[in-house]
This record gives C-alpha cells, sequence and structure tokens, in this order.
C-alpha cells in the first residue's frame, strides 16, 4: 500500500507530486509528505494527517522541478510526523520514499548499521542510511542503492534523491508497483497510472528486481546485474477526467452508478453477435483441467464464490475457492489437472500473488481475472482476462465485484460450449440495476433505519448467502457498523444467540428454492426481538417487503441485488458523517502480505 509519485521536468513538481499523492490517497491516506529540490538544496515537509494537509503546509511561492512524495498507509509505526515519508539517512544524504515492507530490516540494522541513529520507527528508515553506508564505502549513488537493494527482502517501490547530485531520481521496484510517464516536458514515476494520465504520452511498467534513474531527459534502467534494460514503452491512452467524481459527491456513488454501462461494455469485448470472444487458449486450459481453483481475497474472493457455482453448473468442473492469505502458506492436496484461475481488481493484492508465484513455480497454469492490464499479476499470469470496469478509486469495491462476476459467467459459458442467453440476460440485469438506482431513495429511507445499530446481519442461502457476504462487507468497511453475513440455516446453531431486541437481521431472496425457507429463518429472528428486513426479487415479492429486485436471471440476481446493499452501506455510510471514499485502516490496494 502507500502512494508514491516523482516528477522531473520544466512543471511545477511541487504541484505535480502533490496532484499525483492525490490521486493516489485511495493507497493509503493516514500521513503525507514531499521532498522538493530548491537550488540544489532539498526541502522535506511531512506531517500525519491527508494529502489535503500537506498542500497546506507547501503554501510557499518557490518553483521546483524535482520532487519525490509518498501518502502513507502504516505497516510500521503509527502515523505521524516522524514515521512519514520522506525519510533521510544519518548524515542527510539520501532522502527516500517507499512503498512495500522491508521483512528483513532489523536483521540488515544489526548487520550494518550499529553506529546509525534512527528517528522513526519504519523500515524504511534503515534503506535510506544503508545506501548511506555503502555510499561512505566508497560506491557511487547507482552502486550503493544496488548493493543495498541486493540486501533487502520484501516489497519495495523506492524513490531516492542523493542531496549531492538532486538532478536525478534514482528508482527501485521489487514485488510492489511502478511506473514511469513520458511527457514532452519531464518525467513522472509514480505507484499507479492515474497521476501519469493527461500529461503522459507513453509509459512503462517495471519489472520486479529492476532500478536506475531518471532525468529530465532520460530514463535509465538496469537489473540487480548491473546490466542496462532497453525500455519497452506503451501509448498512454487514459484521460484526467476519466478519474473524476463528475457530479456525484463520492467515487463510490459514481461507481455505483457506473455499473449498468460496465456489463454493457463487457457484452461489446466478450461478445461478438452471440459468438463469445475469448481466447481458445483459456477456454482449452479450463477444459483440459480436472478442477478450477479460485483464489481471491476479500470482495474478489466473494465474486469467486459465484464463478465456483457458474463453472461447476455450466461446466461440470468441480471448483474450490481459496482465501489467498491462507493459500500462501497452506499445502493443500492437488490431484490431477488443476488450473487457478485469480480473481483480482487491482492485479496487484500481494497474498493473491504470492500464491501465483507458488503455483506457477511448481507449474501449474494460471488465469488473472483483473481491472489492469498493467498490473504485476495480468503480467506474471499465463493468461489474462480483463474486466473493463474502468478505475475503480473508492477504497470499497463495487463495479469491480459485478463485472468479476460477468466475465466468469461468459467464460463459463465460453467454455461449456452451450447455446447462450447470456448477453440478452446480461442486458436485463443493466436494466433491473438503472432501475434500482432510480428507486435508491427506498434506499436511503432503509438506512436511515439502520444507521444507529451497533449489529446488523444479512441472511440468505446459496447464491443469496454468497451476495450477503459480500453485502456485510460493505456495510461495515465503510459504516463501522459490525455486519455479518450468516447462511440462514445456520443461524440456529449458535449465532442466533446475537439476537437482541431491534437489532437489523436483512434477508436476501432472489431464489426460488430457498426463499421461503430463509423467510422462515427470518421470522424465527423476528419472534426474538429483530427488525427486519427483505429485499426480494419481484418474482416471489410479498407486499411486506422493504424493497423490490426486478426480475432477472436466477444465475445473474447477485450483480443486481448487490446493487441494493451497495447502495444501503453507502447511504448508512453517509448518514453517519464517514468518509465513504476513504474508510479508516483501510487501502485500495493491498500490496503487503
Ligand atoms: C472491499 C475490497 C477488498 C478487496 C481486496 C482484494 O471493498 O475492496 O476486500 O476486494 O482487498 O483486492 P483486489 O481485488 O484488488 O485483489
Amino acid at each position: 500500500m502507500c502512494g508514491i509519485v516523482g516528477y522531473i521536468g520544466s512543471k511545477d513538481a511541487k504541484d505535480m507530486v502533490l496532484t499525483g499523492l492525490q490521486q493516489l490517497e485511495y493507497r493509503g491516506y493516514d500521513s503525507a509528505g514531499i521532498a522538493l529540490v530548491h537550488n540544489q538544496e532539498v526541502k522535506i515537509y511531512k506531517d500525519q494527517g491527508r494529502v489535503e494537509h500537506l498542500r497546506e503546509l507547501c503554501d510557499f511561492a518557490f518553483c521546483s522541478h524535482l520532487g519525490i512524495g509518498h501518502t502513507r498507509w502504516a505497516t510500521h509505526g503509527v502515523p505521524n510526523k516522524i514515521n512519514s515519508h520522506p525519510h533521510i539517512s544519518n548524515n542527510g544524504r539520501f532522502v527516500l520514499v517507499h512503498n512495500g515492507v522491508i521483512e528483513n530490516y532489523k536483521k540488515i540494522k544489526y548487520t550494518y548499521l550499529n553506529e546509525y541513529t534512527f528517528y522513526s520507527e519504519t523500515d524504511t528508515e534503515v534503506v535510506a542510511n544503508l545506501i548511506e553506508y555503502f555510499s561512505n564505502q566508497g560506491k557511487d549513488t547507482r552502486d550503493a542503492i544496488l548493493m543495498s537493494i541486493s540486501e533487502l527482502e520484501g516489497s519495495y517501490a523506492l524513490l531516492v534523491i542523493d542531496q549531492k547530485d538532486p538532478n536525478k531520481i534514482y528508482f527501485a521496484k521489487n514485488k510492489t508497483p511502478l511506473i514511469i510517464g513520458v511527457a514532452y516536458d519531464g518525467v513522472t514515476i509514480a505507484s499507479d497510472v492515474i497521476p501519469l494520465a493527461g500529461h503522459c504520452d507513453q509509459y512503462v511498467g517495471l519489472e520486479d528486481k529492476t532500478f536506475g534513474y531518471i532525468t529530465k531527459e532520460e530514463i535509465h534502467l538496469f537489473n540487480y546485474f548491473n546490466k542496462e534494460i532497453s525500455l519497452k514503452m506503451k501509448n498512454l491512452d487514459l484521460k484526467n477526467n476519466e478519474f473524476g467524481k463528475g457530479d456525484f459527491d463520492h467515487f463510490m456513488l459514481k461507481e455505483i452508478h457506473e455499473q449498468p454501462s460496465i456489463i454493457r461494455h463487457l457484452i461489446q469485448e466478450y461478445f461478438d453477435k452471440e459468438k463469445i470472444n475469448i481466447s481458445p487458449e483459456i477456454i482449452k486450459c479450463i477444459k483440459n483441467c480436472t478442477k478450477i481453483n479460485l483464489v481471491a481475497c476479500g470482495t474478489s474472493m466473494y465474486a469467486s464464490y459465484m464463478a465456483k457455482y457458474y463453472f461447476e453448473k455450466l461446466c461440470n468442473i468441480p471448483s474450490e475457492v481459496f482465501v489467498a492469505s491462507e493459500l500462501v502458506y497452506s499445502s493443500p492436496l492437488i490431484l490431477d489437472k488443476p488450473c487457478f484461475i485469480y480473481l483480482s481488481q487491482s492485479g496487484e493484492t500481494a497474498d493473491s500473488i504470492a500464491v501465483m508465484k507458488k503455483f506457477m513455480d511448481k507449474g501449474y497454469p494460471s488465469i488473472a481475472i483483473t481491472n489492469s492490464v498493467a498490473s504485476s499479476m495480468a503480467h506474471l499470469a499465463t493468461y489474462h482476462l480483463d474486466i473493463f470496469a474502468g478505475k475503480e478509486i473508492a477504497v470499497a469495491s463495487t463495479k469491480a465485484y459485478i463485472a468479476q462476476i460477468v466475465v466468469c459467467a461468459i467464460l463459463a459459458k465460453a467454455v461449456s460450449g452451450q447455446k447462450t442467453n447470456l448477453k440478452n440476460n446480461l442486458s436485463k440485469a443493466a436494466l433491473a440495476i438503472e432501475k434500482i438506482l432510480e428507486d435508491k431513495i427506498l434506499i436511503k429511507n432503509i438506512a436511515k433505519e439502520i444507521v444507529d445499530a451497533t449489529n446488523v446481519f444479512y441472511i440468505g442461502r446459496g447464491i443469496d448467502y454468497w451476495v450477503c457476504l459480500e453485502a456485510a462487507l460493505k456495510l461495515k468497511e465503510i459504516s463501522y457498523i459490525h455486519t455479518e453475513a450468516f447462511s440462514s440455516g445456520e443461524l440456529k446453531h449458535g449465532s442466533i444467540a446475537l439476537i437482541d431486541r431491534g437489532v437489523p437481521v436483512i434477508a436476501i431472496c432472489t431464489q426460488e428454492g430457498t426463499n421461503s425457507i430463509v423467510r422462515s429463518n427470518l421470522i424465527e429472528t423476528k419472534s426474538r426481538g429483530a427488525k427486519d428486513f427483505v429485499f426480494a426479487m419481484e418474482s416471489m415479492s410479498e407486499p411486506s417487503d422493504d424493497f423490490i429486485i426486478p426480475n432477472v436471471a436466477h444465475y445473474l440476481a447477485p450483480i443486481v441485488s448487490v446493487v441494493v446493499c451497495q447502495l444501503l452501506a453507502y447511504y448508512v455510510a453517509t448518514l453517519k458523517g464517514n468518509d465513504v471514499d476513504k474508510p479508516k485502516n483501510l487501502a485500495k490496494s493491498v500490496t503487503v502480505e
């Protein structure tokens, strides 16, 4: 997590870096800092708090043409000014920002840096001093950086300024993203393409274990054998306005509203009339396997449950969902010919990447389904499928969830080879979501009824239960209300003890086979004092239901019912006055294990 930006060129580096940092705040936002070169001297400004606060600290007139900045999601050390980046080496020569985690920082401290003083609790300060240590041994800066990064274990994207030659930005990258963008007036280097949009024409996504430096005119990239690597520049076709909130108060609300058009976009991308357009190699890879292992975290993991459903129902291939962070450290029984499918909005989630590497090393093919073609997972995987959701900026994922499910439905249909009505059904689902968006005031009213709750429960069965898992995550992460999802049949086996007078219990009922039994389970909670709510599909709705979900094909119900729950979470959080797009303690891209 954490976002880093560097700029060198003829524009004002302060503006370029601060604007870039603000765009990267989704990666972390507990502190921010910037280092700017002015008259060949480096000036550092940093503090706990958002980039907006840093902007206030930088209220000065001088213009700089080189700067590096950082927006933090604390790993080592509490969010405060001292732990904020940039960090400087003891003699003040090396100034550095870092995204990632240096796992062996303690060992480095006692192996090399006994004589050094450390002011912060961070792992990053060790890197600044290690560079100084090697430089004091007579190495030039590039070699000192190479020797330092060769010692590091863990993940890092680093930007470094050498105060003795403050006309370059040095960088190094391993296991966490770093992208260089080129414009006629300068070079930008950042954790994501967003800060490049609108002014860079070309970019290059750096490979792991590379380092180098940029000047205003040049980029030099090396591998860890100190061999210069040629740059494979790509055209950058992103406009700045793609990253704005438009007329919406929050990115989350905007992204919820984008969902119908994303479904339509996916139809365009993946269908050629009635035929599905997916590479035959991907289809073959799945057809040839005897089991599909779906690997993901958080919301993407909940989307994976629907993928499992599609692959089992349509393709008859046994499928299992794995939490990436668990699979990294376990050795499941792998039989015959498995295929691994990784779902990740960002394509940068450290746990998923670790699993991908582990099983690719064992020779198992991987398919990454991500929202970023430039991501590490898209790059590493044997095959990649794009979910075409457009940049998701709100920390709480919404549109990526439905886009992942849609892509998996299309993929499973393609593998099954069955004649399909999917395209038509997806179009109907897009219309159904539009209807929900029109009726969102009803959901706002429900939000008013649960805003003061301390616990909320979602219940459902089968497909609806999987949506409950995602609905509960959405509500808890932005409203901070403790929310759990239960398979409604499980309630009686213990959890019903949590039901007290007035506890909201929300039932999702979209499946004919389970509708009446979920309703019976809801009555059981109501008899114990729960305040009950029902979100039901029109065809099985009852007059007292709280929200009617327009009819869609039963297997697409999750991408529609979830929208009601996304809106509910959104309204509860806004009623509480929370920062919906940047909920506390979270970051969008979880690039640490
Ligand atoms: C919740 C949310 C997270 C992510 C999870 C995985 O709203 O966004 O649970 O789904 O951190 O991230 P990706 O999909 O980028 O691998």
